[in-house]
């Protein structure tokens, strides 16, 4: 067993860095250690803010993240006259009022949306609320087309009214909304998440099949009980909503993020680093963890959090992407890092997103062997039916990795780039790191903790 880490707090220094910068210099080499937190997941606190919209009285949001997609819903909320406060006794504790809520204009929703893909899971909530939804064009990562039919067919499948206009598009529903039998074409997580959002106050029963099932939609399934929702998780990834008549606000506490979590588990392996994640657990984050040993990962797990280091040399590995229980597609992109340092060929197939192994042409401008192939590879026995979009990425190493100018592409190929750099010989310059901060709260500040040599030189 490995002695204990030495755990650093935050340095005012770091606090300073993280107002301003969108270019880093980093000089690589150095491992990563010390301690992190990481709090509420990015992927449960936009939506569960929007579900305040669904409360007639005041809801508690904890543990939010200070991240820019958590800034972009709070503006949207505002923009529809919801009141959102900071707790000032409590750092990341949001209260919602929702009594003055009211309808928004195209613009004024698209100057406050970002590139968020947020606007769409207001609709059910908005329907119920006001009779009408109004979605601008949406953004999100450049990760692959991202369309939205599986959530407008499931609206439409409720008796909502979609129109396109030039502005975007338009829903009304003239009849209110009725419980619906709907079966997602692919475990899609958002359109999951529209489903519970709209069914739990449509009138009836609404039975959701090939629902998602990650743990963040569990966590929401547990926040709208709280409202008084009645929803039941059936086997097979069915969920059986029960519309009611009216929610109360609630008091919920944001599950943790597993996706920031195996990111800094990443970067202590591909630094040979030694990284305590504080509030990581180990029962939502099994399937990394099992992956995370096989590539020559060591964790230790703790009350409070789980410490990652290597256990000698990096091995090679071969993964597929999937919906929960499988191996997360926001995981890949940091081990792919580590990947390149393991002693022998890894293959990543990306089932997910059709464009999200783009990010590793950086990774070969600094030195990686990665070929990708725009095919995936077969396994017997998937979840989902193998889709047109897959790729594999194929990774030789070790390889050592050089200093390069590389500009970020999207949240989780950028913080991934900056681990690169870590790991690089020489000082790289990382560009465009403001999108990290869509995800990763305090991200240079965590940086600067961990020991990380690098400037904020634009
Ligand atoms: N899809 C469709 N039609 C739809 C919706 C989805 O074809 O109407 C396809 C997508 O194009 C994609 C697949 O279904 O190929 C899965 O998409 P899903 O709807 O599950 O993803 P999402 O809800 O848009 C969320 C996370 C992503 C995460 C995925 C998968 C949020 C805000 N985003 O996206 O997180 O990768 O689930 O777990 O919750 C990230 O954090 O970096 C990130 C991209």
């Amino acid at each position: 067993m490995k002695p204990l880490l030495s755990v650093k707090g935050e340095t005012p220094a770091g606090e300073k860095k993280e107002a301003s910068g969108d270019v880093l210099a980093i000089r690589g080499g150095r491992p990563l250690t010390g301690r992190v937190e990481v709090k509420g997941a990015k992927n449960l606190a936009t939506k569960a803010m929007v579900a305040a919209l669904l409360g007639e009285t005041p809801s508690t949001l904890r543990d939010v993240p200070d991240i820019s997609d958590v800034q972009v819903v709070r503006s949207l909320l505002e923009v529809h006259g919801v009141t959102v406060n900071d707790d000032a006794n409590d750092e990341g504790t949001l209260h919602f009022d929702t009594s003055g809520a009211v309808s928004a204009h195209f613009e004024a929703i698209d100057a406050h949306a970002g590139a968020s893909r947020i606007p769409i899971l207001f609709c059910g909530p908005l329907l119920h609320l006001l009779g009408e939804a109004l979605i601008p064009d949406l953004g999100g990562c450049r990760i692959g087309d991202r369309p939205i039919n599986f959530h407008m067919d499931a609206l439409r499948a409720f008796g909502a009214v979609v129109d396109k206009t030039y502005e975007g598009i338009r829903i009304t529903a003239p009849n209110g909304l009725t419980g619906a039998s709907i079966e997602l074409p692919y475990p899609s997580v958002g359109a999951t998440e529209q489903v519970l959002l709209t069914a739990v106050r449509a009138k009836g029963i609404t039975e959701l099949r090939n629902a998602a099932i990650e743990p963040e939609i569990m966590d929401l399934i547990a926040l709208l009980q709280k409202m008084g929702a009645i929803i039941s998780y059936e086997p097979n990834r069915v969920i059986l909503i029960e519309g009611v008549d009216s929610l109360r606000g609630y008091d919920h506490r944001c599950i943790f993020d597993r996706n920031e979590a195996a990111s800094w588990a990443c970067a202590a392996l591909a630094t040979d680093g030694d990284i305590f994640v504080g509030g990581a657990k180990q029962q939502e984050m099994l399937t990394f963890l099992n992956v995370f040993r096989k590539a020559g990962g060591w964790f230790d797990v703790h009350e409070d959090g789980i410490r990652f280091c290597r256990d000698g040399d990096i091995k090679p590995v071969v993964v597929e992407t999937d919906v929960h229980p499988g191996f997360m597609t926001d995981w890949q992109q940091p081990l792919i890092v580590a990947l390149t340092q393991a002693h022998g060929t890894s293959i990543v197939h990306e089932t997910v997103y059709e464009n999200r192994l783009g990010f590793t042409q950086a990774l070969v401008q600094m030195g990686a062997d990665i070929v990708v192939h725009p095919q995936g590879i077969a396994s017997p026995d998937r979840r989902v039916p193998r889709r047109a979009l897959e790729q594999a990425a194929v990774i030789n190493g070790p390889t050592p990795l050089h200093a390069a100018d590389v500009e970020v592409p999207d949240l989780r190929g950028g913080y991934s780039y900056v681990i690169a750099a870590l790991a690089a010989e020489g000082e790289s310059v990382v560009r465009n790191v403001g999108i990290i901060r869509r995800g990763y709260e305090k991200f240079l500040t965590k940086l600067e903790t961990l020991g990380a040599d690098f400037d904020v030189i634009g």
